[in-house]
């Protein structure tokens, strides 16, 4: 048998190699596995009143999957550890920190499948299952088609307990106002991003921590649903209300004053998963 040029044998070679190391890397994300994330950036394109005006709840996406320096961006927004005493993004009452975050990547460039624990110790994800569980969870969010769609959703659960132990039956509103402040950073930071988000309110408890395997003393609390955003056209509109030049994203060139926007996951009864994807 006629040997292979010294050239062509090489390049064989790296591509065996280059294949084994995708194998290598897929198969190392086996359950319990920490992954180093990218670490956040400290500077964005977009002003934090620019976020606060373009931001919206979207539920139209591109169909391409999130990086992984995307993801955590979002998760350091939401919980990001960002003083040397441990304290984050996010305020805590008595900086108690009862939220623990969830990711749910479906499409995730360098994560395999699988429901993630997110440490903000370090900044890195703790691989708690694998498989794909978004379909599982929109039936579970009453079948809102924007929990299947995304790429990823950040599910933010509670332990009460941590909060309670100051502050009695008055540190459940008070995690549940911390929910509120983790979420908002999510969405400012996706509109910083160019990424689209809705915070999912609207679920079934004990379903969604069935199929995350929550903790007894976790209580799923929202979910962001989190992707590329949508392309809406080329053109903008001038914005009247704030000075005469202000672009407003396209996506706004269709609403009236006054409009009110349909509530999707209020929705006909239908199931819209059966569209399929
Ligand atoms: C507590 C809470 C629960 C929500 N639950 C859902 C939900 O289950 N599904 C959804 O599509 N949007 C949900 N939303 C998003 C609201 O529909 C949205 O914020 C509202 O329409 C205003 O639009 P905007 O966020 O673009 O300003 C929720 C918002 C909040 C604050």
């Amino acid at each position: 048998m006629e040997k292979l040029p010294a050239s062509l044998g090489l390049l064989v070679f790296l591509v065996l190699l280059a294949s084994c190391r995708r194998v290598e890397q897929a198969s190392s994300q086996t359950a319990g596995a920490s992954i180093a994330l990218p670490p956040p950036r400290y500077e964005g394109k977009m002003s934090l009143e620019r976020a606060l005006l373009e931001r919206r709840s979207l539920r139209e996406y591109r169909d391409e999957p999130l990086t992984l320096a995307e993801v955590s961006q979002l998760l350091w927004a939401a919980q990001g550890i960002t003083h040397p005493a441990g304290l984050r993004t996010a305020p805590s009452a008595g900086a108690l920190y009862p939220l623990e975050i969830y990711l749910v990547a479906g499409e995730v460039d360098g994560l395999s499948a699988g429901v993630y624990h997110y440490l903000p110790e370090g900044h890195q994800l703790l691989l708690k299952l694998t498989g794909d569980p978004r379909r599982e969870l929109s039936h579970a969010a009453l079948g809102q088609s924007s929990v299947a769609e995304a790429p990823a959703v950040i599910v933010i659960a509670a332990v009460y307990e941590r909060t309670k132990v100051k502050y009695g039956e008055r540190g459940v509103q008070y995690v549940h106002m911390e929910v509120g402040a983790a979420s908002q950073n999510i969405y400012l930071q996706a509109e910083s991003l160019g990424l689209g988000t809705v915070f999912i309110g609207a679920f079934h408890d004990g379903r969604v921590s069935e199929i995350l395997h929550l903790k007894a003393d976790e209580h799923p609390l929202g979910f962001d649903a989190g992707w590329k955003e949508a392309a809406f056209g080329e053109e903008a509109v001038v914005n009247p209300g704030i000075d005469g030049e202000t672009k407003l994203p396209s996506r706004w060139k269709n609403q009236k004053p006054g409009m009110t926007r349909p509530q999707p996951w209020l929705g006909s009864g239908r199931d819209r998963l059966g569209k399929g994807k």
